[in-house]
């Protein structure tokens, strides 16, 4: 398969997407950003932006021309873009499509079937569909929560107010990775089209318990004045569904405790991806460092 040089990014402007456009730069692809027409965003110098309206297919085979792969970093509240987005692409005849996926094990049947799931579902579906018609070829990336940003907003732990929840009791091991490595991964992607292709990458900075984590946030923060709960996984998602039914809302948090901490969700990764896509796995040091970062 020939090389990448020109990748697009959908989403560029979101939490993650700037950091993986950064890297894309870093690392010496020429990038394109598409953005929806009528927003207003500081993407940084060296990029070009194309506006785009994923209502109308033209705009996206437009700014498709000539891209060698495209990069969804498209948030969960435009995840249904994806489609017309996967479609654009195969006309424009993208080589490598990486789909907004980075977070629970790509494959996970459990995980697919989380509301909020479905339409990255419904995605990688039309992605292997297109892909086994040989139109085009494609990447799922799965790295399991972002330490840093689960640290930062208090997902995983709460530093600041000393609040931590051992779901199940606290000793299923979940993979994690930092964004820093997440963000590296996907360039490496494009650099190893034939060893991705068409399959999941798994990559992880750390394998973390509860239990364990409580430990390190202990050091990090004091060991005195936390709040422990111990909930159950099982019933945090009958209430996620229940809450569901009754407003029709999707608590996005609540349904991904199970992709984290649910007992046959695949977030402790059998096997990593590690080496070939440059991503290392944080010594006991450089893990208690960063966790410590967050006690500040
Ligand atoms: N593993 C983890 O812990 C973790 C954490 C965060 C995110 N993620 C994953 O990373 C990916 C990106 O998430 P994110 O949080 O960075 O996304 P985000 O900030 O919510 O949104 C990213 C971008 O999506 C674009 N977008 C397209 N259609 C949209 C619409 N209808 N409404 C709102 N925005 C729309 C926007 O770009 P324009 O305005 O330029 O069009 C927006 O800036 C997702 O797959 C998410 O699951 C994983």
């Amino acid at each position: 398969m020939s090389t990448i040089s020109k990748v697009a990014v959908a989403g560029a402007s979101g939490s993650f997407g700037l950091p993986v456009v950064h890297q894309l730069i870093e690392d010496g692809f020429k990038v394109t950003v598409l953005t929806r027409k009528g927003t207003n965003h500081n993407f940084p110098s060296g990029v070009t932006v194309a506006e785009v309206d994923y209502e109308s297919p033209e705009t996206l085979v437009k700014a498709l021309a000539g891209q060698d792969a495209v990069v969804s970093v498209i948030g969960f509240q435009g995840l249904e873009q994806q489609i017309p987005l996967v479609e654009a692409a195969v006309k424009a005849g993208v080589k490598r499509f990486i789909p907004s996926e980075f977070g629970g094990d790509a494959e996970n049947e459990n995980i697919s079937q989380l509301p909020m799931f479905v339409l990255k579902k419904a995605t990688k579906d039309l992605l292997k569909k297109e892909a086994a018609l040989g139109k085009i070829t494609y990447t799922l990336i799965t790295t399991g929560p972002f330490l840093d940003m689960a640290l930062q907003y208090g997902l995983i732990a709460n530093l600041k107010e000393k609040k931590i929840k051992l779901w199940d009791g606290g000793e299923r091991s979940y993979s994690t990775t930092t964004i820093a490595s997440a963000t590296k991964a996907t360039s490496e992607v494009l650099k190893h089209l034939d060893e991705t292709k068409n399959r999941v990458v798994f990559i992880r900075s750390a394998s973390l318990t509860q239990k364990g984590l409580l430990e390190k946030v202990k050091k990090a923060a004091g060991p005195d004045g936390w709040t422990i709960e111990t909930p159950s996984v099982a019933e945090n998602l009958k209430a996620a569904y229940a809450q569901l039914k009754e407003t029709g809302e999707i608590d996005r948090v609540a349904f991904i405790v199970s992709a984290i901490w649910g007992e046959e969700y695949g977030s402790n990764f059998q096997a990593v991806d590690n080496d070939l896509l440059g991503v290392k796995e944080l010594s006991d040091v450089e893990l208690q460092n960063l966790i410590d970062g967050f006690a500040k």
